[in-house]
């Protein structure tokens, strides 16, 4: 029996089920039951009757269906270096300290924070919720945190102050796109959408057609009558939207904006480790108690915000 078949037999026997992010390594999609970006597989986390959860993401995914999840057996294949750097840059004492600093502002944190950020938000978002999570407080001035990117996002599409913490927040991957990048391969492919991810730079999000998290990227992409893509996001996001097209027995022409946007925390998941992970049930992921009661407020008030923005 290939590994392949042993995976999906370890999951029948433990009522299992695998989630993954847009970005992990090929083996590791064709294998999940449901790929998607962190809001679509917060919502799946909600919403599942299995009793274990193996999630191939980074650390703040695993732990947030965990809270979502305080039931559930929770795992993650790999503990070591699976973190998303980003995530580590904002720190309870950060948001503390600008709470002080600016005592009538609501704070939104982007779920790329640990849950003892959560705890101290009003609310969190994602990238495909943000202005919405947003602008669903009456406060002029957000406390948002920890991606500057995303905050630039964010105020162009409200009519809210974002008071970035911290002041230089961001994603080392998506730093690395530019406008030469955008100018390079629009002369290159001139008949070719440019999509890119909130994250990416401010004058990189001016110069892009579309700004979408992975999962509005997938949608547009599967829904557009255009034929030719260039994503400027992680590499692997290729690979989800080549999945999605093969399976409507289509095809598109998908560019990467950087053939060197690897998020490395997200590669470090494999089949093996998957294999693994379902036979010892390790590594679980555990949250305090306590902690989960409190992050779980900001998360459940997004959802339910963005469910109302869904209708
Ligand atoms: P998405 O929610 O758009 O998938 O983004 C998650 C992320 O970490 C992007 O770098
Ligand atoms: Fe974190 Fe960036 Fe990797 Fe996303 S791509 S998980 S923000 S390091």
């Amino acid at each position: 029996m290939g590994i392949t078949e042993r995976i999906e037999r370890l999951k029948k026997e433990k009522n299992a089920i695998i989630l993954a992010h847009n970005y992990q390594p090929e083996e590791i999609q064709r294998i999940a039951d449901f790929i998607g970006d962190s809001l679509e597989l917060c919502r799946i986390a909600e919403r599942t009757d299995a009793d274990i959860l193996v999630f191939c993401g980074v650390d703040f995914m695993a732990e947030t269906a965990k809270i979502l999840n305080r039931d559930k057996k929770v795992l993650l294949p790999e503990i070591k270096d699976t973190q998303c750097p980003m995530a580590h840059q904002l720190s309870p004492e950060m948001l503390i300290e600008a709470k002080k600093r600016h005592p009538c502002a609501k704070v939104v944190v982007y779920i790329n924070t640990l849950a003892e950020v959560k705890v101290l938000a009003d609310g969190v978002c994602t990238s495909a919720n943000a202005p919405l999570v947003v602008n669903s407080f009456k406060e002029k001035d957000i406390i948002f945190g920890p991606d500057r990117n995303l905050g630039y996002y964010v105020e162009r599409r409200t009519n809210k102050r974002i008071i970035p913490v911290p002041e230089d927040g961001h994603c080392y991957v998506h730093k690395k796109f530019t406008v030469e990048d955008i100018l390079r391969a629009k002369e290159k492919y001139p008949d070719a959408q440019v999509l890119v991810h909130p994250e990416c730079d401010p004058q990189v999000q001016d110069m892009a057609d579309y700004i979408y998290s992975t999962g509005g990227m997938v949608n547009h992409v599967l829904n557009s009558p255009e034929k030719e893509f260039i994503i400027g996001t992680e590499v692997d996001m290729i690979t989800r939207l080549k999945i999605e097209l093969e399976k409507r027995g289509e095809e598109k022409k998908l560019i990467p904006l950087r053939e060197d946007a690897i998020c490395e925390s997200m590669k470090r998941i494999t089949l093996e480790k998957l294999e693994r992970c379902l036979i010892e049930e390790k590594y679980e992921v555990v949250v305090d108690e306590e902690i989960i009661e409190r992050a779980k407020r900001a998360i459940d008030y997004m959802l339910s915000i963005s469910e109302q923005g869904d209708q």
